[in-house]
């Protein structure tokens, strides 16, 4: 078992913590995904994928519709694990581990289309995020961070997730998420059909999290908000990576102008 307790208070009182030993690497590499292949079945989805996420980024990862970036997030957390290829998180191989182990390393996720407990409430929600977690002692303080990010949820604790609206729903999920107290959040479309001013503020509490510590691996369609919020960005095509860059590059990218940004 790792100790991952002497690293626990971090996220809650420093910005940017140090971490020399953290990553088992030294070069900040958090999470390294290597030439992965990951199948359906016989589809073939993912081929030949690598990404990496440094301490303290945001990395997006954008492109169309089926390009694979679900299924990216989905070999990373153990739900589809890759055929070929490695996956390492923190120095350690878990391309093969179960999504239990790897959740409780320190990845945790918001999945695309929220997947709530409908039935329960906002805070029985969020104490299902922190189910996983050895470390129960944290937890009102945990669930201070999340009220203080989404004030509505504090508001709405005893409401039946159900019947939340959209943005209120993908504000438990990342809440959620945050409980686990992840050392990586993956967000998959994290602003999916929101209304404007909810996805700005989503993309606010994005960096928010960023911020306070967190290094964030950021799938999205809406690539405009995502690059802005962003240093670095992969643009994915049909199962392959086409083209990687700083993000303020790939705004400036007229491929991914056209094909992405809505700039003809
Ligand atoms: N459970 C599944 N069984 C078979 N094929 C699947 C399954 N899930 C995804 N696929 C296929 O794998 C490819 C990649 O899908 P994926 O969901 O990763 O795309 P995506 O980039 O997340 O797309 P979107 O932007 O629409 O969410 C698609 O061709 C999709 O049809
Ligand atoms: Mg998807």
């Amino acid at each position: 078992m790792s100790t991952p307790e002497t690293q626990a208070p971090e996220a809650a009182s420093q910005p940017t913590p140090p971490r020399t030993q953290s990553n088992g690497g030294g070069d900040g590499v958090i999470l390294r995904v290597e030439d992965i292949h990951t199948y359906y079945g016989a589809i073939h989805a993912i081929k030949g994928v690598s990404l990496e996420v440094r301490d303290g980024e945001i990395v997006t990862l954008i492109g169309a519709n089926g390009a694979g970036k679900s299924t990216t997030l989905r070999s990373i957390n153990g739900l589809n694990p890759p055929r070929d290829g490695r996956i390492t998180f923190k120095g350690e191989d878990i391309t093969n581990r179960s999504a239990h182990h790897i959740v409780k390393m320190g990845i945790s996720q918001s999945p695309e289309g929220r997947r709530l407990f409908p039935r329960m409430t906002v805070l029985e929600n969020l104490e299902m995020g922190a189910f996983q977690r050895d470390d129960k002692a944290n937890f009102p303080e945990d669930l201070d961070r999340v009220y203080t990010l989404f004030p509505r949820l504090a508001e709405r604790k005893t409401q039946k997730a159900g019947t939340l609206s959209g943005g209120e729903q993908q504000m438990v999920a990342i809440g959620r998420a945050l409980m686990a107290r992840p050392k990586l959040l993956m967000l998959d479309e994290p602003s999916m059909g929101l209304a404007p001013i909810f996805v700005e503020k989503i993309f606010e509490i994005v960096v928010e999290i960023n911020q306070q510590g967190t290094p964030i691996l950021l799938v999205e369609q809406n690539a405009l908000m995502a690059l802005d919020v962003a240093k670095r960005g992969y643009v994915m095509e049909t199962g392959v990576i086409a083209l990687t860059d700083s993000a303020a590059a790939l705004r400036q990218n007229d491929q991914v102008q056209k094909a992405y940004l809505g700039i003809a």
